[in-house]
């Protein structure tokens, strides 16, 4: 598909690759050919450790950047580091999330929410880095006749899971954020969509405090009779970004192993 595809030669940049999904979009990409900006929190070592294993195993160019997605203002000062880097962004892809004490007062039962604390962060770490990241990859995927834009999102804004209230509201709303920026992005030849995952079995499922039970309900609910992977979004976060999907544009895609309709 690499070659089909046009792929080779061309950048990615995704938050959030130093573990999970992230970090199996990132390598499905480097297996494609497409350099990698990739971006990190608190794992700087492991982070500059998958760099150098991307560029070894796939002969591409791979480099790790700082980012806490609390903190929009740090987007510019990312894109301008990546600039000196790479000579062109063509696909921007939004899957950094926040989890532990940011979290506090946004993962919780309804009655436990506090707007102003936790609700926020997740907001800012959601919808504000969808945003400030997105209008950033654009000005760049301009100058190059155009891209392709992906969200992570969640089924947890379709269906009930238990204290993701905070979360699930904010995909929601960063599934319509993407909706209009598709709109709005489409005349620079840019294609923005959102991949809406079921529960997938990572550290930040791990974070939940009812992990086991989440896990179970999934293998009973799935279609296919078990957990989802990180490599089970990488593939569909993979096509949206290539010229096979160049007709889906404010999309969201459900990858979800047949769980949200059982
Ligand atoms: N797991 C699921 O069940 C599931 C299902 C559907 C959708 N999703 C979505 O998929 C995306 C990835 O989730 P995941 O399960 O792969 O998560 P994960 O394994 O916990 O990885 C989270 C990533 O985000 C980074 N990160 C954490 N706090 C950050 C901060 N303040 N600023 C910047 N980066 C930060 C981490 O970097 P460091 O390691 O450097 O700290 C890590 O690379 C999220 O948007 C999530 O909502 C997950």
């Amino acid at each position: 598909m690499s070659e089909l595809s046009g792929m080779k030669g061309k950048t990615l940049v995704i938050t959030g690759a130093t573990k999970g999904i992230g970090k199996a979009v990132a390598e499905k990409f480097a297996q494609n050919g497409v350099n990698i900006a990739f971006t990190y929190n608190s794992n700087k070592e492991i982070a500059q450790e998958i760099a150098s294993d991307l560029e070894a195993k796939y002969g591409i160019k791979a480099k790790a950047y700082p980012l806490n997605i609390l903190e929009l203002d740090e987007f510019k000062p990312l894109f301008l580091a990546i600039d000196e880097d790479f000579d062109r962004i063509d696909f921007f892809v939004s899957n950094a999330m926040i989890y532990g004490r940011p979290v506090v007062g946004g993962y919780g039962k309804f009655m436990r929410l506090r707007p102003k604390k936790g609700l926020t962060n997740i907001y800012t770490a959601t919808v504000g880095a969808f945003v400030s990241g997105s209008q950033e990859a654009a000005k760049r995927m301009d100058k190059v006749g155009g891209g392709a834009i992906v969200t992570l999102s969640s089924t947890g804004n379709l269906i009930y899971i238990e204290n993701y209230a905070g979360h699930g509201t904010n995909k929601a709303a960063v599934e319509a954020m993407s909706r209009y920026a598709a709109v709005e992005l489409g005349e620079m030849g840019i294609r923005v969509n959102a991949v809406s995952g079921g529960p997938i079995d990572t550290d930040a499922l791990k974070a939940f405090t009812n992990y086991e039970e989440v896990k179970a309900e999934t293998i009973k609910r799935s279609a296919v009779n078990r957990m989802g992977k990180p490599d089970d979004l990488a593939g569909s976060v993979y096509f949206l970004c290539t010229e096979e999907a160049s007709w889906i544009t404010g999309q969201t895609l459900v990858v979800d192993g047949g769980t949200t309709f059982r």
